[in-house]
């Protein structure tokens, strides 16, 4: 089983995946936790350009090198282990790409990308992706910083406000053209009701 997280910086994914994780090995299940962009060790470096703030990359190019450095991870990781039965757990996946870079910068349709991301990942898809929903104020306030300015963290948050409106509104539309496998979660909430709403529909799977 594949399972993904998504949402915009600052939804709080990543303490949620960890929680899950946690769940999942009381359950004595086996796990396979990756982060994108990065998990091999030609993906980090690729990180490492993609997040760099002195770089400035063309938009088709960062979808390219988000692209790749996803390739080398299905290959690499998602893959065999998800063959040996175990359960995949994703910190974003190929539906970044399509609210990023389709969405939020507009680099081509959703539908060339949803194709184009199916060729770069050989055909694997996630059973189930958590969209973790919150608004941008409430991202901007949790990361203490305001989208657009210089002392954002790292080049992605470099990118404006509206651009996170517009990732967020492509991952509310893309949930629901894939209703039947994005769930949207509801991030405002505490730390344990957000779980607790993941649980509920991944149980159902389990
Ligand atoms: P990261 O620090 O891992 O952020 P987060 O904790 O929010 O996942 O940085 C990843 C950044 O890259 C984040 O701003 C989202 C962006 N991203 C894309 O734009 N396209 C993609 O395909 C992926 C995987 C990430």
């Amino acid at each position: 089983m594949i399972i993904s997280f998504e949402g915009i910086d600052g939804s709080g994914k990543s303490t949620q995946i960890k929680r899950l994780l946690t769940r999942l090995d009381l359950l004595g299940k086996e796990t396979l936790y990756v982060r994108e962009p990065g998990g091999t060790a030609m993906s980090e470096q690729v990180r490492d350009i993609l997040l760099d703030p002195s770089l400035d990359i063309h938009p088709f190019a960062e979808m390219l090198l988000f692209s790749a450095a996803r390739a080398q991870l299905v290959k690499e990781k998602i893959s065999p282990f998800h063959a040996r039965g175990g359960i995949v757990v994703c910190d974003r996946f190929f539906d970044s790409t399509i609210a990023y870079q389709g969405g939020g910068r507009g680099v081509a349709e959703p539908s060339w990308l949803e194709s184009f991301q199916l060729e770069v990942t050989g055909g694997v898809i996630p059973d189930r992706t958590y969209f973790v929903d919150i608004t941008t104020e409430t991202a901007e306030s949790r990361l203490n910083i305001r989208f657009g300015e210089e002392k954002a963290a790292d080049r992605m948050e470099q990118a404006g406000g509206a651009f996170f409106e517009r990732v967020r509104n492509a991952y509310l539309t893309l949930a629901e053209r894939h209703s039947e496998r994005v769930c949207i979660i509801d991030g405002s909430g505490t730390e344990s009701e957000v779980e607790n709403a993941i649980w509920e529909d991944l149980s159902l799977y389990l």
